[in-house]
């Protein structure tokens, strides 16, 4: 099957899959419009993966997919080779960290307790958890006064970056995270961008991240897929989509970015 190049080292020392996901002729429609069209992917364990495309590709509705937010019409997503099934969301929420496109936190919640539900849900003890607060606040440099805010009273940007704690919490063994620096100003979007490479790289954990900015994809992951209009026109390195696109639409994609040099 194309795409399906499978035996690329999913697999522990005692032969157990972690933090896998297959996706199998998945579509989904929204009334008229395909959201998905038959996706065929496989997610590698320990990698980050970055889902790309223009706006309405449908990049949301994969990521939803694998947290058990939307749900196939069409084909089958596997978790380390289990079909998710709603019974078993709960366990599966607390093996992955995710954060929706549009933050997704509690209106009613303050931002600390946005972030520590889980882990209060999970009766961590307090110290542990404020020790974990405040390890996280300080790597994605979040104010120490938005934590007592309700999610109205922060900026977009510190709504994104507490979103990103609560995703980070129970240092998940996989991370979804739709456009999580999408909402953030240039300088700490740079730091956080350096910052999330190093994370990733440190834990090896399953990453899919999804951004329409070609560069901090190919800054923070190793596979890129490309999607448009519901379907995954080229998957691979980053080089690799740069420099054998599978068609014009991919090498326009990868180079519609300006940078200061084309000022
Ligand atoms: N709940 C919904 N109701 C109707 N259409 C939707 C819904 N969610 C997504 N869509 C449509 O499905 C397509 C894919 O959406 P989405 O996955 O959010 O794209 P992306 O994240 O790549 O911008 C778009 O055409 C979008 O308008
Ligand atoms: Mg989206």
């Amino acid at each position: 099957m194309p795409g399906d190049d499978g035996a690329d080292g999913n697999a522990d020392a005692d032969g157990d899959a972690h933090g896998t996901f297959s996706l199998r002729g998945v579509g989904k429609r929204h009334g008229d419009t395909v959201a998905l069209d038959a996706v065929d992917l496989e997610i590698a364990t320990g990698r980050t993966t970055a889902l790309i495309g223009p706006s309405g590709a449908g990049k949301s509705t994969l990521l939803r997919m694998m947290v058990g937010l939307d749900w196939p019409d069409t084909g089958v997503v596997r978790f380390d080779g289990a079909p998710l099934r709603h019974g078993d969301l709960p366990a599966h929420r607390r093996r992955i960290g995710y954060m929706i496109q549009e933050g997704g936190l509690f209106p009613h919640l303050t931002a600390a307790d946005n972030a520590t539900l889980l882990a209060r849900t999970l009766r961590w003890d307090a110290a542990r958890i404020a020790a974990r607060l405040d390890a996280l606040v300080a790597l994605v440099q979040l104010p120490a006064d938005a934590l007592r805010r309700y999610p109205a009273e922060l900026s977009g940007g510190q709504r994104q970056r507490v979103g990103l704690v609560r995703a980070l919490m129970l240092d998940p063994p996989v991370l979804l995270l739709d456009e999580p620096l999408g909402a953030l100003d240039p300088i700490i979007r740079h730091e956080l961008q350096g910052q999330m490479r190093d994370l990733f790289a440190q834990l090896r954990r399953t990453v899919v991240l999804v951004t329409h900015d070609v560069a901090e994809a190919a800054y923070l992951a190793e596979t890129l897929v490309l999607l448009r209009a519901g379907r995954i026109v080229q998957q691979g390195a980053p080089r690799a989509l740069r420099d054998a696109p599978a068609e014009p639409f991919v090498q326009r994609f990868m180079t519609a970015q300006r940078s200061l040099a084309d000022a």
